[in-house]
């Protein structure tokens, strides 16, 4: 008897290891072809269309602005928006946040009475750079559209903070009949990809910061479009398989597109709404130029520390009056209503201290200083956040 052959309970073994490398294979096929398709099945848009809204617009009271909170999970930066609202007038205003599935925010939670039960029930797991990105955008202002005294429409990050009291904020927000959409051509970066066409021409695509401030009409058509999201979830992704295939990357799909940087400033594009935009972010945020463009470091922004965050580095926010676009060698002067103003009403990337800092400043107004400690004390026992 051969020693060189394997016995019998080997030969067993051997043949079910491969029967389950065979197995394993096939369902990781099966898994991906799912996901991939479910990923463009799944999370559909709203069924809503504009005009379910339009029958419903009257309203008592003044109008309100909606602030739409996008976060991971909780909000450290509530104190300073606590003390903001608190400054402000409960009649004027709305809140709302898309954390993660199940995130609830109450008392353990954040230390702002305002935020207590306004996360979405209905929030999704967003990935970052993914079109899920834009469907928690998309929810959020569902959600906000359902009360019609919401007349405009902030949407927020948890690293976002105030540069003024809410009074100026509202004011300036209010005084204007238009959306503020950050929004160029840009077409030397390779995002768009071909197979968008015809649904969406390449002259109208466009890129902006994803944070925005929409009036109600536009916030309407944001959530009532089911023809430019379908095209963004199939088109517009960051080298997508990323997650399984790592080596995939460069075949899979050569347009890195970021969904949330181009689907708002496209969409307007291509509904014919240039015209009733202030194309410009509200929210400042400062890129590190120095970083070279293939560099991953220049595709964030830059986030302000305590020691950054000083009375003369905010001045200078402040002070900003105009923008200029490479893209389209455009300088746009700030104003509204032809009237010029400073460009900012918010900045990001803020630290918690150095929202402290900004807090102190007093640029959101008067705060109580009691209030802080408790939100400090109660920040330094629950996890750091990221
Ligand atoms: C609230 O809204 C009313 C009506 O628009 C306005 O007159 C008032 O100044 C607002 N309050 C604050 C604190 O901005
Ligand atoms: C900007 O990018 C450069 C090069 O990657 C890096 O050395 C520098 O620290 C960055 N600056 C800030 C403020 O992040
Ligand atoms: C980025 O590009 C510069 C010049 O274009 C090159 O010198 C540098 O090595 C590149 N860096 C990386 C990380 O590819
Ligand atoms: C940008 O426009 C200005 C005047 O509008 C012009 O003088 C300049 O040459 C232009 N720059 C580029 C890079 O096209």
């Amino acid at each position: 008897m051969s020693r060189k052959r394997a016995s019998p309970p080997i030969r067993h073994l051997w043949r079910f290891l491969s029967n389950l490398i065979i197995f394993l294979c096939v369902f990781l096929c099966l898994f991906a072809f799912v996901r991939l398709h479910f990923q463009s099945s799944i999370s559909t848009s709203p069924s809503y269309s504009a005009l379910h809204y339009h029958d419903d617009h009257h309203f008592e009271g003044p109008p309100k602005i909606a602030f739409l909170f996008l976060v991971r999970k909780d909000l450290p930066l509530d104190f300073l928006w606590g003390a903001f609202f608190k400054n402000g007038d409960a009649a004027n205003l709305s809140i709302y946040i898309h954390s993660e599935p199940r995130f609830v925010f109450d008392e353990t939670t954040t230390s702002s009475a305002f935020f207590y039960g306004r996360q979405l029930i209905n929030s999704i797991q967003v990935v970052w750079g993914e079109s899920s990105m834009i469907m928690a955008e998309r929810l959020l202002l569902e959600k906000a559209l359902e009360d019609p005294a919401n007349q405009r429409f902030i949407l927020l990050s948890d690293s976002c903070i105030p540069l003024y009291d809410f009074s100026y904020i509202y004011n300036a927000v209010m005084s204007s009949p238009k959306s503020f959409v950050d929004s160029f051509i840009n077409i030397d970066e390779d995002r768009y990809d071909p197979k968008m066409s015809p649904a969406i021409p390449e002259e109208k695509w466009r890129k902006g910061s994803q944070w925005i401030a929409l009036v109600r009409r536009h916030a309407e058509i944001v959530v009532g479009d089911d023809i430019i999201f379908p095209v963004f979830r199939e088109f517009c992704k960051e080298f997508g398989f990323r997650f399984m295939f790592p080596w995939l990357t460069s075949l899979q799909n050569p347009h890195n597109c970021i969904p949330d940087e181009h689907y708002v400033p496209t969409l307007l594009a291509m509904s014919g709404l240039e015209d009733e935009l202030e194309r410009r972010s509200l929210t400042y945020t400062l890129w590190n130029h120095s970083a070279m463009r293939n560099d991953t470091k220049s595709w964030h922004p830059i986030t302000f520390d305590r020691d950054d965050a000083s009375p003369q580095e905010i001045k200078k926010i402040k002070d900003i009056n105009h923008v200029y676009y490479e893209s389209e060698n455009r300088t746009a002067q700030c104003s509204i209503n032809s009237k010029l103003t400073p460009c900012f009403l918010f900045a990001r990337k803020f630290t918690y201290g150095a929202a402290i800092r900004v807090l102190t400043m007093g640029l959101v107004g008067p705060y109580d200083i009691l209030a802080l400690t408790k939100a400090t004390a109660s920040k330094r026992k629950s996890k750091q956040y990221t």
